[in-house]
């Protein structure tokens, strides 16, 4: 396609229109032009592709549903992912779509966003990292992404209108550090902006996101898409770098942009920008010339299988009760053991080709006994269900409950209101552990809930929504077919209350206030020393695992340079398993509040028993820098940094200490409202401003009249000058120090040495 004289050919009128879809999953076609029209489809853990000849645009042919982001995140395995993305480019190629919508990669800010099972994680890094390894599968098809939802949409409640409000470093600490790593390394074909309001204005028309951020700062070359009706002002949007909306507005938005341009308000140069970039994007997908391909859904529903038991994470594994002994007695209890919860609600839900329950999968292992226990498709608790259930459960010597959240809880368009399971599940759960002490709880959810049960029972394995192959891979962790490997990409706290949102979510009317900054998820806990039901990072094996020999490239570094970190990782115990070596990062001291610890690194590593590995992590600048507002870029601090590397975010194994030499300056420039603490915390402010200082202390505490005050007195008082305007100088003495001229000529000489 010769887009230059395509552009020159375009009436005014056809290049609006090219901004808009044609209906809902299509871009226009201009036939006179031999432009073409692309089909974009959801996405994001399976292909949702419109059937052509169904009445709604909702109606999906068949297709394999792989685990949901939630699940995937936790295997911690880039690589799988990048396996995943690629069975879905085949998928896509092959049903012509040209671009699969996904991955989603907001951060899960409270555990109640009813699309957290589509998000990875809390923490930016990684879902940063395993959005970039999805988008790298799928693209290797040549079918585009869209990274989603750019940026700070982390709730249902009011997602059309409301406000993140946040200042600058947890904007680009948290919220887009999500999706940075990803848009600069794996570079999507196109990013779809979130519905939401960031501080006040639409994310579908905001220059500081679309322009500053993603195009100026992170060098985005890609295509930007309106997620569904999520423009507000067209012709704003086209200034900002918006430059698809999608779906249709059948025609009033595109003759908005006209007038806008005939009128004077739009730049036609800003719109012949975005429809260069609308016909790269056909150029480059446009499946009409491409041959015929195949793709085979028995395959994709095996390896479906295979991502959700690396994903499952065993929480807990009391009396090593897993993996579970097939001369006992079992039962599986719970409808979901027969109809398992494997996906969520909205526009990522897959029409399935076949679903594997836990029924169907555990005939190749053993016979087991089921009793329902509860309805799947209600909370009520149903006496006989439950009597059927504990009779059951005293016949046999070990209980597998499968339990979680049903569909009435999670899904995209409202939040949970609470952490809660549902009570008939939970009294079910009561019922059995009063006549076994043999249970174990198999989980099917989107995202963390309360486990009041947990002391109660052996163990704990968390499936998440484990796509339509969970029964598969619940059974291969239950019967030691596979050993798990996935560790939790959140914290499940003890209760809703203790998470850092909880009195912010889901804000005011439209206003959210993000008061609660950087520390989100781990953050959070790991700083108030609280306790949570299970880490971020954690889960567990049926092997062990030995750590030692960290090694660091050098002790002492400049902040630009590399750091390469080893350790050897051993496998103690009896079974070949998969470590998640996890690497954290701790500023020693510093003058800005910051993390007790933050991720950096992660590598999983499979060990036969006895085997031994050398695993390595480079570090760079990023991994010690916080984000200064001051100077609107990242900035490392010099001093001491601690390298952790742990099985879990509290399970730290091995330490070392690197000292990061930097130039960054956190400049502060003075004014007379600077306190006198402040200045005198820098050497060059303490150098000319000491002597005042202590002129002051010692008139305010009464040394001037010889009365000498005690020490606490002079505690008080020069801590009161510490947090003393400069301005004070002209003031607290007996006789004038100097001239408020004087005064304003040695701040500004401070100020003139502290910008050199
Ligand atoms: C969702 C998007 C989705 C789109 C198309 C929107 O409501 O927020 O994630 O891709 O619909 O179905």
């Amino acid at each position: 396609m010769n887009i230059d004289a395509i552009l020159k050919e375009l009436t005014l009128e056809e290049k609006a229109s090219l901004c808009s879809g044609s209906d809902y999953w299509h871009t226009e076609p201009i036939e006179r032009l031999d432009i073409p029209s692309i089909m974009v489809s959801d996405g994001p853990h399976g292909l949702r592709k419109n059937d052509e000849n169904a009445d709604g645009p909702n109606e999906s042919k068949t297709a394999v549903c792989f685990p949901s982001g939630c699940a995937t995140a936790c295997s911690f395995d880039k690589e799988l992912l990048t396996t995943m993305g690629k069975a879905l480019g085949q998928t896509c190629k092959a049903e012509k779509v040209s671009v699969l919508l996904g991955p989603g990669c907001n951060i899960k800010r409270s555990p109640l966003c009813g699309r957290n099972f589509e998000y990875f994680s809390e923490d930016p890094y990684l879902a940063s990292q395993m959005a970039a390894a999805h988008i790298k599968g799928v693209q290797s098809s040549g079918v585009g992404t869209s990274l989603k939802h750019f940026c700070c949409n982390n709730q249902e409640t009011r997602r059309m209108s409301c406000s993140a409000n946040m200042d600058e470093r947890t904007f680009f600490e948290i919220y887009a550090a999500a999706f940075e790593t990803a848009v600069k390394e794996a570079k999507p074909y196109t990013i779809m902006c979130s519905y939401n309001r960031l501080n006040g204005v639409y994310c579908s028309e905001n220059e500081f996101t679309l322009d500053q951020v993603l195009r100026k700062k992170w060098g985005y070359k890609g295509l930007v898409m309106s997620d569904w009706g999520a423009v507000n002002d067209r012709p704003k949007g086209i200034k900002a770098g918006l430059d698809l909306e999608m779906p249709t507005s059948f025609g009033t938005n595109d003759a908005m942009i006209v007038k806008s341009v005939k009128n004077g308000t739009l730049d036609e140069k800003d719109l012949d920008v975005c429809v260069r970039r609308i016909l790269e994007l056909i150029d480059k997908t446009d499946m009409s010339s491409q041959p015929e391909s195949k793709w085979d859904m028995d395959s994709q529903h095996q390896l479906s299988q295979k991502i959700a038991s690396e994903c499952a994470v065993l929480l807990k594994n009391e009396n090593s009760i897993l993996p579970l002994d097939t001369t006992k007695k079992i039962a599986f209890i719970g409808e979901f053991a027969q109809k398992p919860r494997y996906q969520g609600g909205g526009s990522s839900h897959i029409r399935s080709y076949k679903v594997t329950s836990a029924l169907d999968a555990v005939k190749q292992f053993c016979d087991v006994e089921y009793a329902k226990g509860y309805a799947y498709d209600t909370d009520d608790i149903d006496d006989s269900l439950i009597a059927q259930a504990v009779q059951c459960a005293e016949r046999n010597d070990i209980v597998v409950v499968f339990a979680g959240l049903t569909d009435l809880y999670e899904s995209e368009g409202f939040d949970r209101k609470h952490m809660k399971m549902p009570e008939n599940q939970l009294r079910l759960i009561d019922s059995i552990c009063e006549v076994n002490k043999n249970v174990v709880i198999v989980l099917h959810n989107g995202s963390p809930i309360e486990l009041p049960f947990a002391d109660k029972v052996k163990g704990i394995l968390e499936m998440y929504l484990g796509g339509q192959a969970v029964g598969g891979a619940a059974c291969d962790i239950l019967f030691g077919k596979v050993n798990p490997s996935g560790k939790l990409a959140e914290t499940f706290p003890m209760k809703l209350s203790d998470n850092p949102s909880y009195l912010n979510f889901p804000g005011f009317r439209d206003d959210v206030a993000y008061n609660e900054g950087i520390f989100v998820g781990y953050r959070y806990y790991d700083f108030k020393d609280m306790a949570v039901r299970y880490p971020f990072g954690h889960g567990l094996s049926y092997t062990t695992f030995e750590y030692s020999d960290i090694a660091l490239s050098s002790n002492s570094i400049r902040s630009d340079d590399e750091l390469t970190v080893t350790a050897t990782i051993t496998n103690t115990g009896h079974c070949d398993g998969k470590e998640v070596v996890q690497l954290y990062v701790s500023d020693v001291q510093s003058s800005i509040v910051r993390p007790v610890r933050e991720l950096k690194g992660f590598e999983k590593v499979f060990l036969k028993p006895g085997e031994s590995k050398k695993i390595m992590f480079k570090l760079d600048k990023r991994s010690f820098a916080f984000y200064n507002e001051a100077v609107h870029d990242w900035s490392v601090e010099e001093g001491d940094f601690i390298i952790s590397l742990g099985s879990s975010s509290r399970d730290i194994r091995l330490q070392a200490n690197v000292f990061v030499s930097s130039d960054d300056t956190i400049p502060y420039l003075l004014t007379l409202n600077s306190t006198f603490g402040d200045l005198i915390s820098i050497p060059e402010g303490k150098k000319v401003f000491d002597p005042y200082f202590e002129k002051i202390s010692k008139y305010m505490s009464g040394d001037q009249q010889g009365e000498t005050m005690g020490s606490s007195t002079k505690q008080m008082v020069e801590s009161m000058l510490w947090y003393m305007p400069l301005r004070g100088i002209l003031t607290f003495t007996d006789k004038p120090l100097m001239t408020h001229e004087e005064l304003d000529n040695m701040i500004a000489e401070v100020n003139s040495t502290l910008q050199k």
